[in-house]
């Protein structure tokens, strides 16, 4: 190492001691705490250790709900993850347990009842708990879809048969259970039993066009692709895809704002030409032909 580079290595370090000086002198430092009133203690005697007399001489403690856990392991992990406002402890629903007598036939008598702590809920026309809510351990999540339930939507669902109801289509006769099958709150993909009209459609790309109980109210935005139109309208589709004209740039639905509905030129080009001429040819495409594939001056464009 030659003297120059010793040299600026001392000054480094020196430069870096006094910003360690300078650092710690600029420190706030930290306010003294007032320190904590010792108050004389009663010297504590510690207590005697007395020998056992007899194995039932210990105190035991209720079991604990973390204590059922290792046994009831599976119902354990189901309350701590579906078991949602259930997460209470075991025995604040299991009063009694450990006291079924299959002799005596008494477990409906030992089991928790829903009433004891919410009475008939929803009314008495809703009196069989379990009807619906098929799992006290996950009172809302694992809601299996009986005969008896599947009847009752419209009890609590009263709009969406209403809307099924004035919109007549052929959902309005798939029951309501079949869609929402499986649970309670399920919702189905379309596909479980429609294809997509073009590859990779989505479930919320129906949506958008099919309201699910009114599915023939179609509505949709302008930015829908042509393909989707195409898959149907194959025919119209391609003309306009090979066609010159400058229409091959506008979405089918920017003219089609609605299913079926039919613009009127006028729309978007309001009038393009003389008074006379248009009254001797009401009609547009008297000369402009064909809305899909308008000749043009050059084929080029
Ligand atoms: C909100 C009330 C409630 C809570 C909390 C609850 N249970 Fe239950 N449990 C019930 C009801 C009601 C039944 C009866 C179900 C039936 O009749 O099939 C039941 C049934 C059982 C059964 C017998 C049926 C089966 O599924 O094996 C066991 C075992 C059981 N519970 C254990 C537990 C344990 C362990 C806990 C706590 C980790 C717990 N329960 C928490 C209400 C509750
Ligand atoms: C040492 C293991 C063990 C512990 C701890 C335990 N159980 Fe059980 N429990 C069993 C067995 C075994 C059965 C009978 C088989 C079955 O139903 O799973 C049973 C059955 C039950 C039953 C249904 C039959 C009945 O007679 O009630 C309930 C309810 C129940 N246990 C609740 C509880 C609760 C609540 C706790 C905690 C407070 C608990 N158990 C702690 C092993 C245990
Ligand atoms: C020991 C009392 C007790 C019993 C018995 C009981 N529950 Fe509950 N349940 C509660 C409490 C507490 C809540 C939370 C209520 C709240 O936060 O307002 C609750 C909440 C619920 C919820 C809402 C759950 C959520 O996550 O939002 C449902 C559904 C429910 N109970 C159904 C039942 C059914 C069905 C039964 C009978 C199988 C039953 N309960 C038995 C105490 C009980
Ligand atoms: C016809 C089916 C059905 C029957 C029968 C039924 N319930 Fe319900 N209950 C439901 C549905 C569905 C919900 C709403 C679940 C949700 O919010 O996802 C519900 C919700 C609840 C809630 C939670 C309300 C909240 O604050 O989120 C409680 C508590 C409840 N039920 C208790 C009961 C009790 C107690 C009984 C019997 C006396 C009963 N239910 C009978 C279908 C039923
Ligand atoms: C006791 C009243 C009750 C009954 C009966 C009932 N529901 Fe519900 N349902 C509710 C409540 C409460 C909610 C949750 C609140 C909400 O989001 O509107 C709900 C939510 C739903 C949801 C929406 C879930 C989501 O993710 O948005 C669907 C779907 C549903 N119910 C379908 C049904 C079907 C199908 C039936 C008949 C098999 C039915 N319900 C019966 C009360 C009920
Ligand atoms: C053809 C299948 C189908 C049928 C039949 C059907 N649904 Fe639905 N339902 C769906 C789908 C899919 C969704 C989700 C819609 C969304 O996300 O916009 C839904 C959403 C819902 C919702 C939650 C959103 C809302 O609109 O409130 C409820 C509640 C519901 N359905 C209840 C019912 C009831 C009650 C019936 C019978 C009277 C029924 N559904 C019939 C497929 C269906
Ligand atoms: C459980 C099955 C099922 C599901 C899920 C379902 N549908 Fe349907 N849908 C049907 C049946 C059955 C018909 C009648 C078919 C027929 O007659 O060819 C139908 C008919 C239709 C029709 C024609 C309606 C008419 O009146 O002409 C449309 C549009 C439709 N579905 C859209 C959807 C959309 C969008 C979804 C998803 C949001 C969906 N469906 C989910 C069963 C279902
Ligand atoms: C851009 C809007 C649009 C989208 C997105 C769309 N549809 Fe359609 N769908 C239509 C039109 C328009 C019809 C024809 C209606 C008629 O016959 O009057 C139709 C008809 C249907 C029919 C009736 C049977 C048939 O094939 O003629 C079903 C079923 C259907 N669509 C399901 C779906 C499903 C499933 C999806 C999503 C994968 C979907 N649609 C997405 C516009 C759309
Ligand atoms: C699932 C098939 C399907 C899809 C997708 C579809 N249509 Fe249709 N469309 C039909 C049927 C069926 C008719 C009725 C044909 C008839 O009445 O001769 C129709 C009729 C029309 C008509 C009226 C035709 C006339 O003769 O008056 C226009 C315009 C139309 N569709 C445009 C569109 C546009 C734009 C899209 C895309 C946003 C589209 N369609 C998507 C099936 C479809
Ligand atoms: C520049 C506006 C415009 C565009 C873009 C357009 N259309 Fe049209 N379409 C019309 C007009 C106007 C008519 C009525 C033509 C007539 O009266 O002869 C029509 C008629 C139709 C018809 C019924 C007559 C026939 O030719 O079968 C269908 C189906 C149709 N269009 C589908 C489509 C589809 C699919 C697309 C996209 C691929 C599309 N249109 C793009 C304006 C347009
Ligand atoms: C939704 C709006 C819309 C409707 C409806 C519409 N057009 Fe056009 N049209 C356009 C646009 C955009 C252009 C391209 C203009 C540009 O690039 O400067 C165009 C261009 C044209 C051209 C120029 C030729 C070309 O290829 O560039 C003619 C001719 C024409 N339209 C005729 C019609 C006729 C006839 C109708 C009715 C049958 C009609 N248009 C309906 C939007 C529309
Ligand atoms: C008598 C035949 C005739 C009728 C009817 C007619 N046009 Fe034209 N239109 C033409 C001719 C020819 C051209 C080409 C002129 C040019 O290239 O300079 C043209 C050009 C156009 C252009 C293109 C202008 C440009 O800048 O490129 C539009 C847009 C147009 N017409 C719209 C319409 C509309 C909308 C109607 C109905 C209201 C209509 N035309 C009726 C003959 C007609």
């Amino acid at each position: 190492m030659d003297s120059r580079k010793k040299a600026v290595l001392l000054i480094g370090s020196l430069v870096s001691v006094i910003l360690i000086i300078v650092a710690c002198a600029t420190q706030p430092i930290a306010p003294v705490e007032a320190e904590p009133v010792v108050t004389a203690k009663p010297e504590t005697v510690p207590p005697e250790k007395k020998e056992p007399v007899s194995p039932y001489d210990v105190d035991i403690k209720p079991l604990t709900t973390a204590e059922c856990g290792p046994c009831h392991f599976s119902i354990f992990n189901q309350i701590r993850h579906e078991g949602g406002r259930h997460r209470i402890d075991c025995v604040q629903c299991h009063e009694k347990f450990h006291a079924y007598n299959p002799i005596r036939q008494n477990w409906k008598e030992i089991m928790p009842r829903c009433e004891t702590c919410h009475g008939i809920f929803h009314g008495d026309k809703f009196a069989a708990c379990a009807q619906c809510h098929s799992n006290p351990h996950a009172p809302k999540t694992q809601m299996a879809m009986t005969p008896e339930f599947a009847k009752m939507c419209g009890d609590c669902h009263a709009k969406v048969g209403q809307e099924l109801k004035q919109n007549p289509s052929k959902h309005t006769k798939v029951a309501c259970s079949m869609c929402h099958h499986d649970r309670h709150g399920y919702i189905p993909s379309c596909m479980e039993c429609h294809r997509p009209h073009v590859e990779k459609q989505t479930d919320p790309e129906c949506l958008s066009c099919h309201p699910v109980h009114s599915p023939i109210n179609i509505n949709y935005a302008h930015t829908v692709p042509n393909a989707v139109c195409g898959s149907c309208h194959g025919a119209v589709f391609n003309k306009l895809e090979a066609s010159a004209s400058r229409h091959r740039l506008v979405t089918c639905a920017q003219c089609h704002s609605k299913h079926k509905y039919i613009p009127t030129c006028e729309e978007c080009h309001g009038k393009p030409h003389g008074e006379g001429l248009l009254k001797k040819f009401p009609n547009c495409l008297q000369c402009h032909i064909d809305v899909h594939d308008l000749p043009t001056k050059s084929a080029s464009r």
